[in-house]
This record gives structure tokens, sequence and C-alpha cells, in this order.
């Protein structure tokens, strides 16, 4: 136990110099809620890698660890220019931990916090980079279940063309698929309930079009700088991702083009179905919303809208009432 405990929770600089697996440890680049990433020496082929160690309850727990091996055997599998590489993953004295490409720059979450929104024209360039890694990882079979600006990770790109390249990361390393209640069985807590689909919190199975409402609360939020639900605690935010209409996005930003509210109000429907059907879509009717290019596939757009309003609509007068304050939903996934 003690040893688990050095490697996770020690202080920064106790690690720096040592050896974890076959990689000596450089530098702390961040932490998480579950998980201290290091740049570090890969000394087998003498390159710099992010190794990220994972809390050791997390080793401890059976559905975090198969979950764990299998997609980041998937993961690594996938070839792609905006997801990290995988190198490596393993357990080394009860860690697990993932040995990735070094990402050079920033993640989006920091971006955010620095600049303050973005420009259209750069929120959307990112979002096309972002939406082809999710859409690649769904032809996969692999569902992220935790886009989050922090998961997506920010480089200087190539030219003045490409003035940025991003990297999605963390495919299924997600705590919320194990407990949605705000904490896990050991007392932590989960993270951010801000891109959290109604699927996931009402455990119902989830597949890339969990992925679809994730993306688009982060693009909400690089376009305005705040995710299109925002509550007082977290049972407020699980019940409106669940039963709330999102505001337009237009009033939340003024000089946002009008056509982008239906495109987000699909990509943010309650019911999958009723979505885009893939990442790249949405990115591709935001395009032609923002330009005010409103072609066939933008009328057949408005018609799927129109349908999926009406079963909302339908759905709305079947709807429950809230639960009490001490109703928590509980989430488990097998
Ligand atoms: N491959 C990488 N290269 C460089 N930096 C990385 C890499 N992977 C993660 N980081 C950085 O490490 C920090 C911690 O990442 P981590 O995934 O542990 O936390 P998070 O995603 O911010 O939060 P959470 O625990 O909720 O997932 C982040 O600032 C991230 O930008
Ligand atoms: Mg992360």
């Amino acid at each position: 136990m003690a040893r688990e405990t050095s490697l996770f929770s020690g202080r920064p600089s106790e690690l720096v110099g040592r050896q974890v697996a076959s990689y000596r440890i450089e530098q702390e680049i961040g932490r998480g809620g579950m998980a201290v990433v290091y740049r570090a020496r890969d000394l087998r082929l003498d390159r710099t890698v992010a190794l990220k160690l994972l809390a050791p309850e997390l080793a401890r727990n059976d559905t975090f660890r198969n979950r764990f091996s299998h997609e980041s055997r998937v993961a690594a599998a996938i070839d792609h220019p905006h997801i990290v590489p995988v190198f490596e993953a393993g357990e080394t004295d009860g860690v697990l931990y993932i040995a990735m490409r070094y990402v050079a720059g920033s993640d989006l979450r920091h971006l955010l916090d620095r600049q303050g929104p973005l420009a259209l024209p750069t929120a959307l360039r990112i979002a096309a980079q972002v939406a082809s890694a999710l859409d690649a990882a769904h032809e996969h079979g692999l569902v992220h279940r935790d886009v989050k600006p922090g998961n997506i990770l920010v480089a200087r790109g190539t030219d003045s063309d490409h003035p940025e390249h991003t990297y999605l990361t963390d495919f299924g390393l997600t705590k919320k698929s194990l407990s949605l209640t705000g904490f896990t069985t050991v007392g932590q807590f989960v993270g951010t309930l801000d891109y959290v689909a109604p699927e996931q919190i009402s455990g119902r199975p989830v597949d890339g079009r969990c992925d679809v409402y994730g993306f688009a609360c982060v693009v909400h939020e690089t376009l305005t700088g705040h995710p299109p639900f925002r509550r007082d605690d977290d049972m407020a935010l699980l019940w409106a991702h669940q039963y709330d209409e999102p505001p337009a996005i237009s009033r939340s930003r003024p000089g946002l083009p009008t056509g982008l509210d239906d495109v987000f109000a699909r990509a943010l429907a309650k019911t999958p179905a009723d979505r885009h059907d893939s990442c790249l879509s949405f990115v591709a009717a935001l395009r032609s919303a923002a330009t005010g290019d409103h072609g066939p596939s933008a009328a057949a757009a408005r018609v799927a809208y129109a349908e999926a309003a009406v079963r909302v609509a339908q759905a709305e007068e079947t709807r429950p009432k809230p639960p009490p304050h001490w109703a928590r939903p509980v989430v488990r996934e097998r």
C-alpha cells in the first residue's frame, strides 16, 4: 500500500528522477481527478513520452480495470492524426499507467480559461479536427464517454493555414461510467458533469451519439465560454441534461449566426436518434449555418430537426416530475 501511495500521491518532486516501468520521470505536467501526468523518458527507445499514472483505487476496480485494458488496446490500434498515440498501457506496483505521445502545447481547458471564447473560424477548425478523431474512434467501436476541453490537447500547427493541431486523449478513462452520483465508492469526485449525455445519466446503453452530445457541449463552450447548461448544483445539472431545453447559443454570444441555434438544438437532443449521426456531420451543419449555406443537406437537416422537435414535444407531455432532492440517480454500467 505504501508503494502505491508513493507512486501516485507523493509530492511531484518525489517521483522526478525515478524510474517507473521503463520510463524515467522528468517533470510533472499536470494532474486531474484520477491521474497524474508526467513528462518522462522512454529508456528503451530514448524518446520523450507523456506518462499517465492512474489513481491506485482504479486498479482495484474490476469494471474500470477491464475497460482500461480493452480500451487502451483499441485506442492504441487507432492510427489517426488527431488521436494521441498510445505507446504502452500496463501496470506496475499496483498502479495502472499509460505511455503516450508527449504533446507540447496546452489543452483546450487552459486555452479557454486564458483566452475566453474563441473566434468562430478557430472554434470550427478545432471542432473539425476533434470530430474527425471521434468519428474514427466510433468506426472502431470505441465510445470516448468523456469528451471535455481537458481531454483535447492543442499543439502548434504546421503553418498559417493550420495554426493549431489538436489531439483527443483519454478514451474510456472516465469514472463517470462507474458512478454518476458525483462520488465513487471510495469517495472521490468523478469530475465535471458539464458534458455528460442524458443516456449516460440514466444508465441507458451508450454509443457514438453520446459523444456527439458531449462534443456539442464542448463546442458550445469554445464559442461562448460556458457549456449549454449551468446550474448551482450537480443534481440540477443532471436534471437539466435530461429534461431542460438548451438555451439558444446566439443569445449567449451576440453576433453568432442564429442558424447555429437549430444545429446545437439537434446535437443536444435528449434522444440519441434525434442527434446528428456523426460528429463531422454536426460540424458540417455548423459550417453551413455559419456561412449561410442552406443547401439540400441543410434543408434535410431542418426537416429532421422539425420531426425531432415534435418527438420532444410528445415526450414533454409524459415527462416525469423532478425527483425529490434525496432521490439521487445511481448509474452502474456493466
Ligand atoms: N499526451 C500528453 N502530452 C502532454 N500533456 C498531456 C498529455 N496528456 C495529458 N496531458 C496534460 O496533463 C494534465 C492532466 O491530465 P489528466 O487527463 O490527468 O486530467 P484532466 O483530463 O484535466 O482531468 P480529469 O481527471 O477530469 O480527466 C492536463 O493538463 C493535460 O493537458
Ligand atoms: Mg484527461
